[in-house]
């Protein structure tokens, strides 16, 4: 028997077809079970899409610079504490239980060289749909990013010592133990082990440090790292941890008026005010003559960038409008020059 092909029909099997198709996910018939894993055509089916999708949005949603090499310690101890759990690490396997997963996390030591610096960037910014890659969590903190791309294309040929010097310093006898999860980034003495982007906390204002952890806990201030970091603490500890940074010898209390004539004078054609008059010893303002340059500089910066919301109900903050009116080729020498200060 001839069956003619006529739209009509050709549309009629059509939508039995959807028809069918629903019927089976309103029936609970579609198999989602993690334990099954995917067919390994669906497993590759699957990874091809998300490669293809990284190589074309990665061409056009990633900035001109995805890679730091820069500042391997915070991204290392971000990995240890946001990352390994899923992906393992050098001489740390990954827990079974997220292994259990479909599908399960890659070893990215064996993965990374897949994919170009963009893509890596572009995958590490906005995560994967489906399989638990989470995007980063801190919006407009493209320079943390940057700095995970160079850690995870350092991880083929890291050593299990290597990972645990990025990671790990053991704490003072004096140190609280609440300390444990903040002396592998900041060091046993708070001074940032030498890192451009770590800041440093000891000698920092007690109360200005508290504040700072409470922004971060409440995600108000945006650092993937400090946002892992701060999660699990509570008051008292965050009480604890301020008071003890705090008393530890590092930032200096000299006056920041010497260090360079914007910090004494402002710029009153730019309606900038001294810095000075708000950074002096007494006054809420944290500590900023002696902190690491780097740190300094890129603060400013991302107080006049486009996320920067200014709001004029809240004149306690002052520091988007103060940055936005330095001109922008006096921030890193403005910021070198306060770090210059010595006790
Ligand atoms: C909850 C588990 C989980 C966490 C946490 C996680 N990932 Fe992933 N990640 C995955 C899975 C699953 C994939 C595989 C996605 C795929 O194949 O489509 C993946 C893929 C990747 C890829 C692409 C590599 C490849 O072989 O496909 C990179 C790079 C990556 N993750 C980096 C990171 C970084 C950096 C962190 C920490 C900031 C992180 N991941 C945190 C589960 C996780
Ligand atoms: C994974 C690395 C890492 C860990 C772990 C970490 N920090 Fe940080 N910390 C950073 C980085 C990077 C910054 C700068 C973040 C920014 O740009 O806002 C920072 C910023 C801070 C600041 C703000 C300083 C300022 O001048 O504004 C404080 C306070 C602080 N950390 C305290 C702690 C304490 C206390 C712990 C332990 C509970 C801790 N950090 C754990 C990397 C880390
Ligand atoms: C009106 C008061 C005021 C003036 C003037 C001022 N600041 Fe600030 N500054 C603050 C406050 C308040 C904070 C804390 C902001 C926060 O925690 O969100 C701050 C924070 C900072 C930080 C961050 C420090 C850290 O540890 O993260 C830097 C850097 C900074 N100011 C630089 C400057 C410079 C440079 C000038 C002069 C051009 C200046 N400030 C002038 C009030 C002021």
């Amino acid at each position: 028997m001839m069956v003619k092909i006529t739209i009509g029909r050709v549309v009629l099997v059509l939508c039995a077809l959807v028809a069918l198709g629903l019927g089976v996910a309103a029936a609970g018939l579609v198999p989602i079970a993690a334990s099954s894993g995917h067919w390994k055509i669906t497993d590759w089916f699957l990874h091809w899409t998300m490669q293809n999708s990284a190589r074309t949005y990665s061409a056009v949603q990633t900035p001109k610079s995805v890679r730091d090499d820069s500042g391997l310690v915070s991204a290392a101890g971000h990995f240890r504490q946001a990352c390994q759990v899923c992906h393992g690490a050098p001489g740390e396997p990954p827990s079974p239980v997220m292994q259990a997963a479909t599908p399960p996390a890659p070893d990215l030591a064996k993965t990374a060289g897949h994919y170009t610096d963009r893509e890596l960037f572009w995958i590490i910014r906005h995560g994967v749909k489906y399989t638990g890659m989470p995007a980063w969590p801190a919006s407009g903190r493209d320079d943390e990013v940057r700095r995970m791309v160079g850690f995870v294309r350092r991880l083929p040929t890291m050593t299990t010592q290597q990972y645990r010097d990025f990671t790990e310093q053991a704490l003072t006898a004096a140190a609280p133990s609440a300390a444990a999860g903040c002396t592998g980034c900041h060091g046993a003495d708070g001074m940032g082990r030498g890192q451009p982007d770590i800041p440093v906390i000891a000698g920092q204002d007690t109360a200005y440090i508290a504040q700072a952890l409470r922004q971060y806990r409440a995600g108000k201030r945006g650092s993937a790292a400090m946002q892992a970091a701060s999660a699990g603490l509570d008051d008292r500890a965050i009480r604890t941890l301020s008071a003890y940074y705090a008393g530890l010898e590092g930032l200096p209390r000299t006056s920041i008026v010497p260090l360079h004539p914007i910090a004494a004078q402002g710029l009153p054609e730019a309606q900038l005010p001294a810095c000075a008059s708000c950074h002096a010893e007494g006054k809420p303002p944290p500590r900023i003559a002696g902190q690491r340059p780097e740190y300094l500089a890129e603060r400013l910066r991302q107080w006049r960038g486009d996320d920067t919301v200014i709001d004029v109900h809240k004149p306690r903050q002052p520091m988007a409008v103060i940055a936005r009116r330095i001109p922008a080729e006096d921030i890193d020498q403005l910021a070198k020059a306060l770090s210059r200060a010595t006790p």
